[in-house]
């Protein structure tokens, strides 16, 4: 017989262009699945139901899949003979297929060998699936591409005792025994989905339910499931389900579309959590909690991924993307939403600006950087080798503020009506992001032309502003100016659609009523839109000379320059109406400091820090008017990350001495304040994570971290009695990050104990994963943890490689938070890093490529440190049998 032609499957990366996009020659309208589970052999038939696309005139009919053994394929009832068909390493082609089609394929998958966490795989003993982006082909050939939406059958079939559990999507539709020690479930999802919605779940896992009523009276029941022994971990995630599905239904009048709603927790999966339809799988990160094992932090993280999962149910599920150009269409909309949910949920205004400045602050650090870096991508990209390396923080985070923008130019009402007309025009369709800014543009009567170019143009824009009084005609009068650097691709930018709110505090530290020359309407916060390059606003009626507030509440992802005076700074820290601004005046001061502390050590010079700035701080921290969480937040210094940004050249340990250096002179200076702070900041009682007590808690722990720098036995005693008398893993872990984490003079007298109390931690939680990362994060992330610490790390028994959570905790977080010590002169620490990129590659290439990433800003760094860097990342890239994935990163850095 003759063998199937094959194509060659080119070893060069290749890129993928939106420009090139079609739509299917073939529609799928049903979809039945029928799955025998067994971990070494499972075999997968699927009866798919197509027709041609009228509008396509290509008559090929194309399925892809991966990694998967093909048995048999029927096309109508008849078997298909090998030649009627072009089969290659990741597409299946029917040449001529006929107008209707019933395809009938039958395959295999090794689960048990699946180390990607991609398709189905193994953990535990328990079969999971992960789909998005293109997953689903690892599965079965099929037309695997987000624009394709069918209705799904599923029939699952397995043994009792290995696989009591039997989950997919939808309904539950009918389930019983099979004889021969196995049983079978066939679900049945009533909504259309493309295949990277799909889910299976198999194996020992048990649940806590509830049934819950809608705000129509609908009752829906609600499931959180996990390993057993893990129940005591689950009602915080129950929860925030709740909390989610009421708050989508008051806020934006969406309500839950299923009679069930499923949350699975697994331990190995590679990122945050999946929106299955009415099967989420969830890293068991972000599900599991109780007050023994979780902090502050995860509890805040479980709400916000819960909900940001559910939310996708509307944003991203019942109207999807056309094509994964459009990904931010769902995930920027998707997290603006989750963010908009922790902010409401918090419910005071200072609370909410908390969580605005945190957010913030994620953005500046992480997305700024990719911006400007190599992988710099617009919202929508234009093409990428490998898709999985585009769930980035400009699709996510840029996204959300891209998002977020409508809703300060347009208003609350506003962005509600476009949200309406956007589920009015688009539910149960596949479409793109210029389908979303139409809506909001239509809903509002407004031109939003202009304000595509934040999807496509890439880099973080600059406006430089500039004001001037003039006193005789009492008139303030800005300009702004708008630039943006060049990224890979892109040399030349056209302005963007800019809102800049604006605000005027006078010298008493009151807000100045704003008025645009020529307008009648007075506001204490002015939405400017700066569209031109250059712009001028003239406000009248100014009386006394003013301290501009700009770009209030962070109304634009962009860079905001203004030569501030420090006393300015001082004057908006402590007077600023608004918490961003009044936070942001801190952070210049800080960094203005920091970076003369890193020159002067660059320099040789004596250090010292100004009483200007640590009297601005100490009056933050004793106001006890303000929030917790905000004077913590005011307190904090800008991150070791954040300094680099701000240098031409980085310099890794003088950032890190520079740093330690400004905690030390404040902890010396505010020694009593901080004391009183920490005695007063406490939270007896039963632990509860709402915001205020966690904002203490966060406020008296940062207080412990400097008074712990204060080099003296006693306050080294506070943390450890701290650590011993800890009800709460937040106290337990801020205790021991502060004794860790302090000034090396410590080290050396307390180093033996600190060794101890690892040990005892390490034995009291060695059964709870998530607290043994944070264990190996703890030390991965210490100041006083070098490489070779680090290797040593990687031969605990504790450590897998084949883990995600477990390879990050470790490997990621040193090289990604501790810069001083990733970067050490000899370039040891990149060595380690293409040590472990090369190790990953062959087990999960998709958090291979994520780690490849920590390397993105290598000429950032001085000659030799570059020199070591490019060695390192040539390594990697001469590597036989790299994944596109890492490939991508590796190849981009080095262009
Ligand atoms: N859609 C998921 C979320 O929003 C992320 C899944 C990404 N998975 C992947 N393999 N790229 O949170
Ligand atoms: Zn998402």
């Amino acid at each position: 017989m003759r063998k199937p032609i094959q194509q060659s499957d080119s070893e060069v990366p290749v890129s993928i262009y939106r420009k090139d996009y079609a739509p299917p020659n073939f529609w799928v309208d049903k979809v039945e699945m029928g799955f025998d589970l067994h971990p070494i052999r499972t075999h997968v038939a699927t009866r798919l139901f197509m027709r041609r696309n009228p509008d396509r005139s290509e008559n090929d009919l194309i399925l892809f899949g991966e990694d998967i053994k093909l048995l048999q394929l029927r096309l109508n009832g008849v078997d298909l003979k090998k030649s009627a068909y072009r089969l290659t390493k990741e597409c299946l082609t029917i040449v001529n297929a006929p107008d209707e089609v019933c395809l009938e394929v039958e395959t295999t998958i090794a689960a048990d060998k699946n180390t990607t966490m991609s398709g189905l795989y193994v953990s535990n003993g328990n079969f999971y699936t992960q789909c998005e982006a293109e997953g689903f082909r690892k599965i079965t050939y099929f037309p695997d591409r987000p624009d394709v939406m069918a209705s799904f059958t599923v029939m699952l079939r397995g043994d009792k005792d290995a696989y009591p559990v039997l989950l997919s999507n939808g309904n539950l539709i009918e389930q019983g025994d099979l004889g021969d020690g196995r049983h079978y479930a066939k679900w049945e999802d009533p909504f259309k989905k493309p295949s990277y919605l799909f889910a299976l779940v198999a194996g020992k896992l048990v649940c806590q339910e509830e049934k819950f009523k809608l705000q129509s009276g609908r009752q829906v029941l609600l499931q959180v499931w996990v390993e057993p022994g893990n129940l005591d971990k689950t009602q915080h995630a129950m929860d925030s389900l709740k909390k989610s599905i009421r708050w989508d239904e008051q806020r934006f009048g969406l309500e839950l579309d299923l009679d069930r709603f499923m949350i699975v927790a697994t331990s190995d999966f590679n990122m945050g959590a999946m929106e299955n339809k009415g099967l989420n799988i969830f890293n068991t990160k972000y599900v599991l909690a109780n007050p023994r094992v979780a902090t502050d932090t995860d509890y805040a993280g479980i709400e916000s991924v819960v909900g940001h999962e559910y939310f996708h149910n509307w944003t991203g599920n019942r109207v999807t993307c056309r094509d994964w150009f459009q990904l931010s269409l769902k995930e920027g909309l998707t997290v603006f939403r989750d963010q908009e949910f922790s902010g409401d949920l918090v419910g005071t205004e200072t609370g909410r600006a908390v969580k605005r400045i945190e957010d913030v602050r994620v953005l500046r650090q992480l997305q700024f950087s990719e911006d400007a870096g190599p992988m710099a991508h617009p919202v929508r990209p234009d093409s990428f080798v490998e898709i999985n390396n585009f769930y980035t923080v400009t699709i996510y985070e840029k996204g959300a503020e891209v998002v977020r923008m409508y809703y300060t130019l347009l208003g609350h009402e506003g962005f509600r009506r476009g949200m309406d007309l956007y589920f009015q025009r688009h539910d149960g369709q596949a479409v793109t992001c210029d389908d979303f800014r139409v809506a909001m543009a239509d809903a509002n009567g407004r031109d939003l032309k202009q304000f595509e170019r934040w999807y496509s143009q890439a880099g973080t824009p600059r406006v430089s502003a500039q004001g001037h009084y003039d006193g005789s005609k009492k008139t303030y009068s800005l300009s702004l100016t708008q630039s943006c650097p060049k990224t890979a691709g892109q040399s030349k930018k056209k302005p963007f659609h800019i809102p800049v709110a604006f605000g005027l505090i006078d010298v008493q530290g009151g807000e100045v009523p704003l008025q645009l020359e020529g307008d009648t309407i007075v506001a204490r916060t002015k939405i400017l839109e700066l569209t031109r390059e250059s712009q001028q606003f003239v406000f009248v009626n100014v009386e006394q000379d003013v301290t501009p507030s700009l770009l209030r509440n962070f109304s634009a992802p962009v860079i905001l320059e203004f030569e501030y005076c420090d006393e300015q700074l001082a004057h908006l820290l402590a007077y600023d109406s608004d918490p961003f601004c009044r936070w942001e005046a801190g952070q210049r001061l800080a960094m203005r400091r920091l970076l003369n502390l890193v020159s002067a050590i660059q320099k040789g010079v004596p250090l010292s820090l100004d009483i200007l700035f640590l009297d601005a701080l100490k009056k933050t921290l004793i106001d006890t008017s303000l929030d917790p969480a905000f004077r913590e937040l005011v307190l904090t210094l800008p991150s070791e990350a954040m300094i680099a940004e701000e240098m031409k050249v980085a310099d890794p340990q003088g950032i890190h001495q520079a740093r330690q250096f400004a905690r030390a002179e404040i902890a010396q200076y505010l020694k009593s304040d901080l004391l009183q702070v920490y005695q007063d900041n406490q939270t007896p009682g039963k632990y509860s994570p709402d915001a205020l007590s966690a904002g203490k808690r966060a406020l008296k722990n940062c207080a412990l971290a400097y008074l712990v720098e204060w080099a003296e036995k006693s306050t080294y005693e506070l943390a450890y009695t701290q650590y011993q008398d800890a009800e709460n893993m937040t106290d337990r872990m801020a205790a021991l990050l502060a004794m860790l984490h302090c000034s090396s003079a410590l080290d050396k007298v307390y180093r033996k104990t600190r060794n101890q109390v690892l040990l005892e931690f390490y034995k009291e939680f060695q059964n709870d994963a998530l607290v043994i990362d944070k264990w190996f994060t703890l030390q991965a992330t210490a100041p006083t943890t070098d490489v070779t610490q680090v290797r040593q790390l990687m031969q605990h028994k504790a450590f897998s490689m084949g883990n995600p959570n477990r390879a990050r905790s470790l490997i990621f977080a040193f090289c990604n938070a501790n810069p001083a010590q990733f970067h050490c002169a000899d370039g040891s620490g990149y060595e380690f890093w293409a040590d472990s990129v090369i190790a990953l590659n062959k087990l999960n290439p998709q958090v291979a490529a994520r780690l490849a990433r920590s390397l993105d800003r290598w000429t950032k760094y001085p000659k030799a440190q570059q020199t070591r860097m490019k060695a390192a990342l040539e390594r990697v890239a001469k590597t036989k049998s790299l994944s596109k994935d890492v490939a991508e990163v590796i190849s981009k850095a080095l262009a």
